[in-house]
């Protein structure tokens, strides 16, 4: 719930309140020079400086999502990250830790590594990401932000962070862990879904997109740890779609749409039923 987060908060219009956070009134989040955020009735607070950009997710996009990882698919990946962030530090008091996750999307990673002692916060630049990480896991605080414009969240107080398939800003992920915070990235590997992207036409994950990370990273975090995770799923038609559906190729789909290019193939037709998962989980202590 936003309650259990509210303290971690910044003001995104004064930023006034690095020090003592946002307090939540009622059904309002409101900081000490006395700007307010009211809460939508599914319990997520926007914290956008201006309106919702136009490329967040869609609320269609986010049912995809949601569908294709309630099946499973990626329970190897959620597997993988909770035990990296679970891993005990000495740090840590009374093993509870407050983590967060930007580019939450439905907060399905930060859901998984949450116990009932720690508390989440899902930052996400989509309203409907938002509504649906907001009920994700009872100790999740959801809030609607853009991890480019800054995060707002008070400097050195969080356990963990992950970004999980999503936008990293280096210098704001190291800001805003503790000391002893490490942050917990997954990026596709080149032959990530690399049937899948040909069969369909789908972007292509650059070669050098991980000298790109790291060369993004060095002078805020520092690379302590990675490790691959290779898996074959077996998708149904109706997988395939959502695994099309919940991506950036939407996007790319319906801008290629409104230009009057071709429609493309269906995204399920010609799929193959076995296609090969490729990504690596980084971890990333403070510079
Ligand atoms: C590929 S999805 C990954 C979502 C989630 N981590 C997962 O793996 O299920 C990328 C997410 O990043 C969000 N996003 C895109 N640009 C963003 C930005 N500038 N700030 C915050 N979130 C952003 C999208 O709305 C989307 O939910
Ligand atoms: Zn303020």
């Amino acid at each position: 719930m936003l309650a259990d987060v509210a303290d971690l908060l910044l003001c995104p219009q004064c930023r006034a309140a690095d020090v003592h956070g946002l307090a939540l009134q009622g059904r309002t989040v409101r900081c000490p020079r006395g700007h307010s955020f009211d809460l939508a009735k599914q319990g997520y607070v926007n914290l956008l400086p201006g309106g919702v950009p136009r490329h967040a997710d869609t609320a269609g996009m986010v049912a995809a999502r949601e569908r294709f990882l309630g099946s499973g698919a990626y329970a190897p990946i959620r597997e993988a990250v909770r035990t990296a962030a679970r891993q005990p530090s000495p740090d840590v008091s009374a093993g509870s830790l407050t983590m967060l996750e930007a580019g939450a999307g439905t907060g399905y990673y930060l859901a998984g590594c949450l116990t009932d002692r720690d508390r989440g916060l899902a930052l996400d630049i989509s309203p409907a990401a938002a509504r649906r990480a907001a009920r994700a896991h009872p100790r999740i605080g959801a809030v609607v932000a853009d991890t480019w414009a800054g995060l707002p969240v008070r400097t050195g107080s969080i356990d963990v962070l992950l970004a999980v398939f999503a936008p990293r800003n280096p210098a704001e992920f190291a800001r805003v862990l503790a000391p002893h915070g490490r942050a917990l990235v997954v990026a596709p590997l080149p032959d990530h879904l690399a049937g899948l992207r040909s069969t369909l036409g789908l972007l292509d994950i650059e070669e050098d997109k991980e000298a790109h990370l790291l060369a993004r990273m060095s002078g805020h975090l520092v690379a302590a740890d990675s490790t691959d995770i290779r898996f074959t799923l077996r998708l149904t038609p109706a997988a395939v779609a959502d695994l099309v559906g919940m991506g950036p190729n939407a996007f790319h789909r319906r801008s290629e749409q409104r230009a009057g290019a071709a429609e493309g193939p269906d995204p399920a037709a010609g799929a193959p039923s076995e296609v090969e998962v490729a990504v690596r989980l980084w971890e990333f202590t403070r510079a």
